[in-house]
């Protein structure tokens, strides 16, 4: 029977004739025996085989280099060697598919991150990104484990949308005419002929659906693929990228900012308990404070931070900032890094932004010139969550839609959910590959998905 690699290496005994499938990591050819290590993906370590000169499939040797699939018929025995328990000596080796080991494009030495993004596709070979995409994995149950456990429903929101919940026009447009025919200088494009009668775009969020749901549910979440067509090259955005979105009915401001730094650093505690040889990878190799940062953030109360006190601690700080400060402006990454770093050294949870900066949605609070809005910020990535209590008034959300240029008649539906037993509700959208960045240490977002989607950049 196969045995996974993980099975194999914390195996309670030996074992006779187990099957063990996978890939050549690196190959020593000593005088009558071969030394193989495989690694089949399901831990970051290898396992050993011994190959002694006779044993089928011998003969096919030179062929079996790094990189190439095999399967192994042996005996797992405990290993003399030092770093493993166990080892596997061949009573059958079989190559499954060959790699030619001069142009397979990993080689034993550590490649560049840069390099690694160029094979994509052969990069969750590597220990680092075999790591990262299992502790992805894990950190993906953890939330719907977080989230069945506290009660909440697992809902599906659409991808395909009419309306643009962030108000920014961040959107990709989704069509089904033939634009080749359609560019015609001077034309408009008529979407009275589209595939839905009008303009449809990839959604940048699921929360106007989730509210739906949420009034009728209670609690709920989303966990789905969203899109971005800002043009922002930056080590922190992605044009396509994984958000998670709860939504709570009767809950206000405060509610949200507990269910957000509860949910983050379960999430983490989730990840340090289940993936500990993968995360020892970051620690060692990638971010020498890792251990020490999450534990602060696991140990700790968030800061929590008026939008005008940040602004005057900004103001104060004697920074030279690239961007200016002033009461009005969006914070920029520069500014949330010193906040959660530099400052108060610690995850900060920023709330009453003016509502001039923020979208339609957000309640607007007594004072008339702020809205019930929340980011939180952690060290490392600056803004991880962006949330706020909803706006929950019929007459103020009607005027804040007028007020931001949008169609009133494209939100009939979500302005319906406040004539009909209407509820104060809240709720966040927390980017998941930037919970990844925090969590491991890695600095660039492109090095914590499959396959990053940049501008220019759709390969794979
Ligand atoms: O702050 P944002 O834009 O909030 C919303 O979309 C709300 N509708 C969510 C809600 O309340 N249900 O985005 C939420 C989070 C950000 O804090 C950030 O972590 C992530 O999504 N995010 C991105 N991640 C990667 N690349 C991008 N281009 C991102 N844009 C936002
Ligand atoms: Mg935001």
């Amino acid at each position: 029977m196969r045995i996974r690699i993980k099975q194999a290496l914390n195996s309670s005994g030996p074992q006779d004739d187990v099957l063990v499938k996978g890939w050549v990591r690196t190959k020593r050819q000593s005088k009558g025996f071969c030394f193989l290590e495989i690694n089949d993906g399901s831990c970051i370590k290898n396992l050993q085989i011994i190959v002694d000169e006779g044993v089928p499939g011998y003969d096919n040797i030179d062929s079996i280099n790094t990189g190439a699939s095999v399967s192994i018929c042996g005996h797992l025995v405990s290993s003399p060697g030092k770093g493993q328990a166990w080892e596997v000596k061949a009573i059958e080796v079989r190559l499954i598919g060959a790699a030619d080991p001069e142009t397979y494009p990993l080689q034993k030495k550590r490649h560049s991150d840069e390099f690694l993004r160029s094979i994509a596709h052969l990069r969750p070979r590597t220990n680092k990104y075999g790591a990262m995409n299992r502790i992805r994995s894990e950190m993906s149950f953890a939330v719907h484990k977080y989230f069945h456990d506290l009660g909440f429903n697992c809902i599906h929101t659409p991808i395909l949308t009419g309306s643009d919940c962030e108000g920014a026009g961040e959107m990709f447009l989704v069509t089904a005419l033939d634009l080749d025919k359609l560019c015609v200088e001077g034309k408009k494009v008529n979407f009275e002929q589209d595939f839905f009668g009008k303009r449809a775009h990839l959604t940048v969020s699921g929360q106007l659906n989730a509210e739906n749901l949420a009034c009728a549910l209670g609690d709920v979440y989303t966990f789905g693929p969203t899109f971005r067509a800002e043009n922002s090259n930056t080590p922190k955005h992605v044009a396509e990228f994984w958000m998670i979105e709860p939504e709570m009915a009767f809950a206000d401001l405060a509610d949200n900012m507990d269910l957000a730094q509860d949910m983050v650093k379960t999430m983490i505690a989730h990840v340090r308990q289940e993936c500990p040889e993968d995360m020892e990878l970051f620690a060692r190799f990638v971010d020498k404070e890792l251990e020490s940062r999450l534990d602060n953030i696991i140990d700790n109360e968030f800061v929590r931070l008026l939008y005008t006190d940040a602004i005057s601690i900004l103001q104060k700080s004697g920074q030279k900032f690239e961007f200016p400060v002033e009461y009005g402006r969006d914070l920029q990454t520069e500014h949330e890094r010193y906040l959660c770093e530099k400052y108060f050294k610690t995850p900060v949870i920023l709330y009453n932004y003016p509502k001039e900066i923020k979208p339609f949605y957000m309640r607007v609070n007594d004072d008339g010139a702020t809205v019930a809005a929340m980011d939180v910020l952690v060290p490392g990535v600056g803004e991880l969550i962006g949330g706020s209590q909803r706006e929950e008034r019929l007459d103020f959300l009607e005027s804040r839609i007028a007020e931001s240029g949008l169609e009133l008649d494209d939100y009939w539906w979500y302005i319906d959910l406040r004539r009909f037993g209407t509820v104060p509700h809240s709720g966040f959208g927390l980017g998941f590959e930037r919970l990844l960045m925090l969590t491991t240490g890695v600095s660039n977002i492109r090095d914590v998905i499959l396959f990053p989607r940049t501008p220019n950049a759709l390969e794979f």
